[in-house]
């Protein structure tokens, strides 16, 4: 698969067993019944799907326990380490989803979990759309989720978040720069040692923001149409804050 694949190791220890534990099952109480609702009611029994970002694997594993074949895309290595472990019978690829090439042998393609706000242009965001296009079959459904620019901006900038183990501690920081439209998030960790010594490992990375008309007009810019957009709160009522949606169109036949 493409180097560029390996080039990025943000996601790598600490933050995968963060992920694995904590935020990863708390994004799926939204995931899974926003897929429930906007996916699965519209492909066939048994479909091909592929999960692109699918990090630790929990949601792949979810759609194989509903009789779906699944495929996941990671960059991480230490990501799909963990979705091997929760997901044995899926196939998980290691590859950047903004370079994939696949043939156009899949049903449906889904990407939650916010994976696509760590893609950080426009420019790239629509390559991984040419993509997707590519490996879906006609008439196959395109479904993923994003945090728009407000999110950022007002409910989520300066936000922390953390947690306290017996061997492990974390929190996480988001700051919003307006300028850029990016979200650095800031993520510390303290490891307890065979020594008994707690060890401190500091990392970032950046989300970026868009707004809902720029990604639909990029979907519709590589040919995909009946592009609907769902507001997770005031549509499906599944969260309670307001700018999280998540883009569901098709390929045409
Ligand atoms: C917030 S996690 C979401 C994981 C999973 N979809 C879920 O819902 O639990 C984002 C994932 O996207 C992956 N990711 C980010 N950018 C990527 C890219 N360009 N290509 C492939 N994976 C990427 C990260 O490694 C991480 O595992």
């Amino acid at each position: 698969m493409p180097s560029s694949a390996t080039s990025y190791n943000k996601f790598d220890e600490p933050f995968a067993r963060i992920y694995n534990e904590t935020l990863g099952p708390s994004y799926n109480k939204i995931a899974l019944p926003t897929l429930e609702k906007l996916l699965l009611p519209y492909i066939p029994e048994k479909a091909n799907i592929l999960d692109l970002c699918c990090g630790t694997g929990e949601l792949s594993q979810w759609l194989l326990n509903k009789g779906y074949q699944v495929t996941g895309i990671d960059r991480s290595q230490r990501m799909l380490q963990y979705a091997r472990h929760n997901a044995p019978n899926c196939k998980f690829i290691f590859s950047d989803v903004r370079f994939f090439q696949l043939p156009p042998t899949f049903h449906a393609v889904s990407s939650m979990g916010l994976g696509f706000n760590h893609i950080l242009n426009l420019q790239e965001l629509t390559d991984t759309f040419h993509n997707v296009y590519n490996a879906l079959h006609s008439n196959g459904v395109f479904v993923f989720d994003l945090r728009l620019e407000n999110a950022y901006s007002s409910t989520l900038n300066n936000r922390v978040l953390g947690d306290v183990k017996d061997d492990y501690a974390w929190a996480m920081k988001n700051i919003y720069h307006p300028e850029s439209k990016e979200c650095r998030v800031f993520v510390t960790t303290f490891q307890l040692t065979e020594r008994d010594c707690w060890k401190r490992l500091d990392t970032s990375f950046s989300l970026m923001s868009y707004s809902k008309d720029e990604v639909q007009s990029s979907l519709e810019k590589v040919g995909f149409t009946k592009v609907i957009v769902y507001d997770l709160q005031l549509d499906l009522g599944l969260i309670p804050e307001a700018d999280m949606v998540c883009f569901v169109c098709r390929k045409p036949s």
